[in-house]
């Protein structure tokens, strides 16, 4: 066997510990913990990435050290005895599989809320509200200090106990560099002012670690060397505290952060989304190991290997994180051994993953959907033990294009059929968004992997019942998708147009505008986005309490953006009740939910609405009856993992099943779940 000489494949040594290669799972609460523990949904989406070859995942996101940093995001409780027994079976489990195990801990300081958790007061190193969990914390004293110092000792030994190979410690946007930001530390007493006394907590905090957990337990410290903030930490203190902190002889890596957390806006600069710029902040961390000679772990948007090859190669970092990357496609290391790098399923960028852990749910990515369902879904698809069938999808969307890939990779006899001259479905409609073209990646690793498959599609096919049955299939998958459709009006719903129409550039809009929007997903705020950005005066009105409701923090932030630059006017709790034309204007007359005798009108040139979409579901219902199972789809079995499809018509010659939009309006997520979940069983 020759030994690779790629660059992102050589170990690296960190104090005993040998990497076995350079790339890392930064730290990131998946918000898969039962009750603040790790069981088995957490062990098994980090084993999988062991499995893939990664040579060290920190667990965790901000495990909390104290009752009193209350889990803002499904936080592990590190602060409990409890854990150990589950982090162990972690990282007994990766150990196997060559992959070192860390883990995050923190004090959340005024990151999270009061009404969590213990309900225990929130508190920061002065009472400075953070607008992101809208907590007003309690200003620290000194027996709280004394406490969490304890706390943070406690649970280091924890982790220690597990036979974890190492901590980290959050230092941006909690506690810890709570005390060191003039933004967040307005005291004067020893723990405020100089720069001495701002750094004094994390120095009684690692003095009170080292004790607990000894001088050979690898303990590193996440923090923001600058947070790229008028009033916060400056580049030249940050990197001081960087080079203090390395000379401390307390700790043994870094791992860089540029920028500050404390409303989406501005956490999606230290995590940018798509259309943001990739990895921003490389050549600072590399300024970082520069000044400290120190090793150096980093990751904001590295989610390609051609960049992460260049951050090792040019000496930038240590160890680079693809975090983002690992959560869309868990085995990128080993493909890169094996020389399969085309086939590493891209991280779009799309943070639905992120954004899902504040909006009540764990991580999920957009277009893979094991990731977090690993006890369940496979992410490498295994040959069917059953017969080969002969599958026929109609629609190329993502659903369509999934439900294929997955069929194929089972061993069965795959052709798609797509009405249009192209795949991807609503897909192309959201990358004409140019923020969001890298949604595309979703439908271009489908079409490569379909090739590789040696699965045929044949376009420019309006797919009748006739069409399909020519192909003479014994299974039936209709992802035709869905079709915009509009809310109900008392009047005028023949003068309104569509999100899609301005999207597609089918209507261009003529201003002034008033676009109504009770969906609330990324659909009618694309439109928004296009027509503010094509400077047209525009009006949003949603009947929600909040507009684009569907749509998580850190997606937010370039809507508001440009709406905020723009000017438009957004008006929430409002329903649009009818239009009518007057001479050249159109007259749109709004209501309220809350007050039938609420009423208001607006003039306008364009109204546009979003009101989700309509199944093109016609062909389904076409062959339903001459199908085996007359469309039935037994839920209970399609949840345990069984086949969901039974006999109910002698005379069918097929099953028949239908996914994503075609079924009704959900998301991209939702139909490729249901093409994976569907397409595994046969
Ligand atoms: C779901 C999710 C949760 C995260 N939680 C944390 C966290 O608790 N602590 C932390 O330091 N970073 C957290 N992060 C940030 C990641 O560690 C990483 O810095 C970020 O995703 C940028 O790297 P990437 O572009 O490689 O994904 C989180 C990221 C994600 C996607
Ligand atoms: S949801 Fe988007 S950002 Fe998150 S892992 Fe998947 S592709 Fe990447």
């Amino acid at each position: 066997m020759t030994l690779s000489k790629d660059p992102l494949l050589q170990p690296y040594r960190l104090k005993h510990l040998t990497l076995k290669n350079r790339i890392m799972s930064t730290s990131h609460e998946p918000a898969y913990s039962e009750d603040g523990m790790p069981k088995d949904r957490y062990r098994l989406y980090h084993l999988e990435k062991a499995k893939g070859g990664m040579a060290l995942t920190m667990t965790a996101g901000s495990a909390i050290v104290s009752e009193d940093s209350p889990p803002a995001f499904g936080n592990l409780y590190a602060y409990s005895d409890e854990i150990v027994p589950w982090l162990r079976n972690i990282a007994d489990d990766c150990h196997e599989h060559g992959c070192a195990v860390m883990i995050q801990l923190t004090h959340l300081g005024r990151r999270t809320g009061w009404n969590k958790g213990d309900w225990l007061p929130v508190l920061s190193a002065s009472p400075v509200r953070e607008p992101a969990h809208r907590a007003f914390p309690k200003e620290i004293e000194d027996w709280d200090i004394e406490r969490i110092v304890g706390d943070y000792a406690a649970a280091a030994q924890r982790m220690q106990a597990a036979g974890l190979d190492g901590i980290e410690f959050e230092a941006y946007g909690h506690l810890m560099d709570g005390f060191w930001s003039p933004a967040t530390n307005r005291r004067e007493d020893e723990f405020g002012g100089s720069l001495d006394n701002r750094l004094r907590f994390s120095d009684m905090v690692l003095d009170a670690v080292r004790k607990a957990v000894g001088p050979d337990f690898i303990v590193g410290i996440r923090m923001a060397a600058d947070e790229d903030w008028d009033i916060g930490l400056s580049r030249e203190e940050g990197v001081e505290i960087a080079r203090r902190l390395a000379d401390s002889g307390k700790v043994d890596f870094l791992n860089i952060i540029r920028g500050h957390i404390d409303h989406d806006a501005h956490l999606t600069k230290v995590i940018p989304i798509q259309g943001m710029a990739a990895s921003p902040h490389l050549d600072f961390a590399g300024d970082v190991r520069a000044a400290t000679k120190f090793p150096v772990f980093h990751a904001a948007r590295i989610a390609d290997v051609a960049t992460a090859r260049h951050a090792i190669a040019e000496g930038k970092l240590d160890m680079v994180g693809m975090t983002r990357a690992h959560i869309a496609d868990p085995h990128i290391v080993r493909k890169i051994e094996e020389g399969r790098e085309a086939q590493i399923r891209p991280c779009v960028g799309a943070t639905y993953c992120l954004d899902r852990i504040y909006e009540g749910g764990g991580a999920l990515c957009i277009h893979n959907a094991a990731t977090g369902r690993e006890a369940t879904i496979p992410h490498v698809i295994s040959k069917s033990p059953g017969p080969r069938r002969k599958a026929v999808v109609v629609g190329a969307g993502p659903s369509g294009l999934e439900a294929a890939r997955v069929l194929a990779e089972r061993g069965h006899a795959v052709e798609v059929l797509e009405a249009t001259g192209e795949a991807g479905g609503q897909i192309l409609l959201a990358a004409r968004n140019p923020r969001r073209r890298e949604l595309v990646g979703i439908v271009d690793w489908r079409l490569a992997e379909l090739e590789r498959l040696g699965v045929p599609i044949h376009y420019n096919v309006f797919a009748g019942g006739d069409d399909v049955l020519a192909l003479d299939p014994d299974l039936v998958v209709i992802a035709t998708g869905g079709i915009a459709q509009n809310p109900e009006l008392e009047a005028g719903d023949d003068l309104v147009v569509s999100s899609w129409d301005i999207i597609a550039g089918a209507v261009k809009p003529e201003g002034p505008v008033l676009l109504y929007d009770d969906n609330g997903a990324h659909s009618g705020m694309t439109a928004a986005e296009l027509i503010a950005k094509a400077g047209v005066e525009l009006e949003v009105v949603s009947p929600e309490r909040f507009f684009a409701p569907e749509i998580g923090g850190m997606n937010h932030v370039p809507y508001a953006k440009a709406f905020a630059e723009r000017n438009v006017r957004v008006t929430i709790n409002t329903r649009l009740k009818a239009v009518r034309r007057d001479g050249n204007a159109l007259v749109a007359t709004l209501g309220s939910d809350f007050s039938a005798d609420a009423s208001a009108e607006r003039r306008v040139a364009q109204v546009v609405v979003e009101h989700g979409t309509m199944p093109m579901a016609d062909l389904y219902f076409e062959l339903k009856p001459l199908s085996r199972n007359l469309g039935a789809v037994d839920y209970k079995a399609l949840i345990r993992q069984e086949n969901p499809i039974q006999p109910r018509n002698p005379e069918g010659t097929f099953d028949l099943f239908r996914i994503g939009d075609a079924v009704h309006s959900r998301n991209i997520h939702a139909g490729i779940y249901d093409a994976m979940r569907y397409g595994v069983l046969f």
